[in-house]
């Protein structure tokens, strides 16, 4: 397609620079071509969309396209203005030959279809397959009251007194969005060791999950993917070990579609497009055995992984472990799995770096009914606990906020989150007492403003 003209990635830039020299000449901001678009043509085309043309997304690092009829009213209307030298069948060329340098680079260079059938026309989606931004994705309708109305699910948990699951800091695009912003900040120490424990250790894993599993027919099932930065680099490893291979499926189970979406651009981006085929599962962790059965489609072992003390967030999470282990995992599955070890269990004193972020995060949820952050910091608290797990020598974080003021509502002594950190040979028991095998583990330090403590990821194996 480009033999001898510019890059792909060259190419795939041309629709951004002209829009951008549009905008230029016609003097319009994101916020202002929003509103003259809105009063000019009755169509209230979104700035968040309008941004996704002109920024790279935040982990691809690739600015999105629009689609067909969007760029069609827009070149037509942001061309006809006077100051605007650009021509509506310029910008129109532009995106297509955008769309097309993708388009190719999804097939790859030889023109060859790919994983999508294309026939005259005509195009079959099989299991996984994805085109032109459709991905295939299953829902579970019974959390209607988790994707619908949280807010009447809060007040229900905040009248009768009962702690705010951790997971509900990552429901609703609130949620999504404040993770999105933690994992970006750079004080979040934690979060950064353990991408660069991925990262850094991605080749090893692969080649650890290969050893154990064998490569044929590879399954990544990713519980609670969150921005997928993991999981690329995973499963970038694991479609190098076998150049040739087919292409791996890749599983986002999450509670948030918001989380899936980023977390498959993100994977799906560059060079993996072509070797990884998708599906995504919208659910919640305690349906785990019930959607197993979407994931188990293919005859090979699965490697499942939970990363990001995801488990440290659980209630019951040795019984987590247990019920992955018995209705989640067929025999030879691999199970990477990554925790927040402490390294002194006498240890008081809450982490300290991030503990005005986490306030943030943690206080999430009752944004959705109303409440804000900056009337209630001064009445939240962060406390250090024992025996919150019934994993041993666990000291548990706990977050509370004293008083919750909201609208004519007032509740007291509202826990809003549990964070485990495990002790690590204490974690090993339970684990290999479940029937788990440990094939490796890997760790990184973290050393915060107080204390250090470490993350941990196993390689484990049913067998
Ligand atoms: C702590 S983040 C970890 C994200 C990612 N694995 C990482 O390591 O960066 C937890 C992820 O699990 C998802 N999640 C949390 N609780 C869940 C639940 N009960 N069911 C399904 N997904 C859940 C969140 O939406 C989020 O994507």
């Amino acid at each position: 397609m480009n033999g001898g003209g510019p890059s792909s990635r060259n190419v795939a830039q041309e629709f951004k620079e002209l829009f951008e020299k549009c905008l230029w000449q016609a003097r319009l901001t994101t916020h202002s071509l929003h509103r003259e678009l809105l009063r000019g043509t009755g169509y209230d085309l979104p700035e968040n969309t309008i941004d996704s043309w002109r920024r790279p997304h935040t982990t691809t690092g690739e600015p999105s396209l629009p689609g067909e009829a969007k760029v069609q009213l827009l070149a037509q209307w942001l061309c006809d203005l006077d100051q605007v030298t650009v021509t509506e069948e310029e910008l129109l060329a532009a995106w297509r030959s955008d769309k097309a340098a993708r388009a190719s680079r999804r097939s790859g260079a030889d023109g060859d279809p790919g994983n999508v059938p294309v026939d005259a026309g005509h195009v079959r989606l099989a299991r996984g397959e994805h085109f032109e931004g459709i991905i295939d994705a299953t829902i579970y309708l019974h959390m209607d009251s988790l994707l619908g109305r949280v807010d009447h699910r809060l007040r229900e948990l905040l009248n009768t007194g009962q702690p705010i699951p951790t997971y509900y800091a990552y429901l609703t695009h609130h949620g999504y969005l404040n993770w999105v912003r933690l994992t970006e900040d750079h004080r979040y120490t934690y979060y950064r060791s353990s991408v660069e424990l991925c990262e850094a250790n991605a080749t090893e894993i692969g080649a650890e999950i290969v050893r154990a599993a064998g490569r044929s027919n590879l399954d990544y099932v990713a519980l609670g993917p969150g921005t997928g930065s993991k999981d690329r680099a995973l499963i970038s490893s694991l479609v190098a070990t076998e150049p040739e291979g087919g292409p791996l499926l890749y599983y986002p189970y999450d509670i948030n579609p918001a989380m899936i979406v980023h977390a498959i651009q993100t994977v799906l981006s560059g060079e993996l497009e072509s070797r990884v085929n998708v599906k995504g599962i919208i659910a919640p962790f305690d349906s785990l055995g019930l959607f197993s059965y979407v994931y188990k489609d293919r005859a090979g072992p699965n490697v499942l992984a939970l990363l990001g003390n995801t488990l440290g967030n659980m209630s019951d999470d040795s019984g987590f472990l247990e019920t992955l282990f018995s209705s989640g995992m067929w025999t030879g599955d691999v199970l990477l799995l990554e925790v927040r070890c402490h390294v002194d269990q006498e240890a008081v004193r809450a982490p300290g770096i991030g503990e005005e972020l986490k306030k943030r995060f943690n206080f999430g949820p009752l944004e959705i009914l109303g409440a804000t952050y900056d009337d209630h910091q001064d009445r939240i608290t962060i406390r250090r606990e024992r025996s919150r797990s019934v994993i041993p020598n666990t000291v548990t974080t706990v977050t509370r906020c004293e008083q919750v003021r909201c609208g004519d509502k007032t509740w007291h002594d509202v826990r809003l989150a549990y964070v485990h950190e495990y002790s690590e040979d204490d974690l090993d028991h339970v684990i290999t007492d479940i029937g788990f095998t440990i094939l490796r583990k890997f760790q990184r330090g973290v050393r915060s403003a107080d204390q250090e403590r470490v993350v941990l990821l196993y390689v484990l194996q049913k067998d």
